[in-house]
């Protein structure tokens, strides 16, 4: 194999403040992976096998090189993992200064844009070889952008077709770029600001909206919900159910069983929750959280498998912090309970019962999201009841949980 002339540093050193997470940012799972695995999966999906850099957390160096070396020389690409810096241009220049002599052209990339196509990262290598330029993709911006002062009060509407949003990776002739980075006199927003600093053109091409970056929670729970619909495209292996980690056999388990139900509510613009996903367009259920009848039929079971009681017994139906909370919040603290308890899930079915809505197109997407809460695997399944009784009826949605619990310790981890 002759050594690449394109290389792909791969920034994700950072801390994710904004994401709130335990985890610095690019170790927060996504997609039975983490933040860093879904990025460099597309970056070996390259046409070309590119000499990757992964910058990350010096205490996680080792654990990079373990968990992506193999996947890198699967893909024919190099892989070199070195530490970030205290910020995002120190951490790019610590991936500048261990290229190979043989690398001409470098893309700079987010971690925390993990979503990014493979083909953005084709064209952008070839458009920088091709032109000698800077590279950058970008969106067209679609809001209204006002220049605002420091008291809130609007100074004028800027003009948006002058506008793009930067994404990245960002591309640059290597030898360029290693001159800009050297003669950086300050921090810059993107690689590109610094790059033009020193004169060279950067030119915009079409970016991606799958390029967005995971900066707030919401992000990432966009992002999951992306990575489950391409898995499902791809007839990937899912990966919550069939990757990770989860135990295998089971002994000294127990098992439980839940039942929920939840009426639609009478307002019909009450947004419909149900078995972790938001569906818009359908018609609410009523509750003091947001009614998600499947997740609480599934923390029900837990409790029941555990011997710990049930949902009522255990947040009370009127807490005020439990006002419109998403599944996830109820799920979360089951699996914690549990945890105290000594057990940790083995495995749940929950049916869900009801007209509305077709859950078979978003199956895997609710799966993914209720498996990755309760770090088990959770499978979902759905049926009408012949237009008979208060489901039939179109009144409510009920849904019935089967859970197994397994001692801590306990079971092929
Ligand atoms: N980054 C880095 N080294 C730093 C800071 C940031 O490698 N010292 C990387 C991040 O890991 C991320 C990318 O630069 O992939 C974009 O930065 P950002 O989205 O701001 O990530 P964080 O700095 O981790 O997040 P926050 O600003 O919320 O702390
Ligand atoms: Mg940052």
């Amino acid at each position: 194999m002759s050594a690449s002339t394109v290389a792909v540093i791969v920034v994700a050193a950072g801390s994710g403040t904004r994401l709130g997470h335990s985890e610095p940012k690019a170790f927060v799972p996504l997609g039975g992976d983490t933040i860093l695995g879904v990025a460099l999966d597309a970056v070996f999906g390259m046409r070309e096998a590119p000499h990757v850099v992964v910058v990350a957390p010096e205490e996680r160096l080792a654990e990079v090189r373990s968990r992506y070396g193999p996947r890198a020389e699967t893909a024919s690409a190099t892989l070199d993992v070195v530490a970030g810096g205290l910020t995002r241009q120190q951490s790019v220049a610590n991936g500048l200064a261990v290229l190979p002599h043989v690398v001409e052209t470098v893309l700079v990339h987010d971690a925390a844009r993990p979503l990014t196509p493979s083909a953005v990262f084709d064209e952008v290598a070839a458009a920088v070889r091709a032109r000698g330029h800077g590279i950058v993709p970008g969106l067209q911006v679609v809001d209204t952008i006002k220049r605002v002062d420091a008291e809130g009060r609007v100074l004028a509407t800027v003009d948006r077709s002058e506008l793009a949003a930067m994404q990245t990776p960002q591309g640059f002739p290597r030898e360029a770029l290693e001159i800009a980075y050297s003669s950086a006199q300050r921090e810059h927003t993107d690689d590109a600001a610094l790059f033009a600093a020193i004169g060279v053109p950067v030119d915009v091409v079409p970016g991606d909206a799958r390029s967005f970056k995971i900066t707030v929670p919401a992000d990432l729970h966009r992002a999951e919900q992306l990575a489950a619909e391409r898995g499902r495209a791809d007839g990937a292996p899912r990966p919550a159910l069939e990757r990770a980690p989860y135990a295998t056999s089971a002994a000294g388990s127990r098992v439980g069983t839940g039942i929920d139900v939840h009426a639609f509510a009478d307002e019909v613009d009450t947004p419909l929750w149900l078995a972790g996903l938001h569906w818009p367009g359908e018609h609410g259920l009523s509750g003091h959280s947001d009614g998600d009848a499947a997740a609480h039929a599934i923390c029900d079971a837990l409790l029941s498998a555990a011997g710990l009681g049930d949902i009522g017994g255990m947040f009370g139906t009127d807490d005020p912090r439990l006002a419109g909370a998403h599944g996830e919040v109820f799920l979360t603290e089951t699996v914690r309970r549990l945890a105290d308890a000594g057990w940790r899930v083995g495995n749940v079915s929950v049916q869900v019962v009801g007209n509305r809505p077709k859950l078979a197109p978003r199956r895997a997407e609710a799966e993914a999201v209720l498996s990755r809460a309760l770090g088990a695997p959770v499978s979902v399944s759905a049926t009408t009841t012949d237009g008979l009784g208060f489901t039939g009826r179109g009144e409510g949605v009920a849904a019935i949980a089967t859970a197994t619990i397994v001692p801590v310790g306990g079971g092929a981890a």
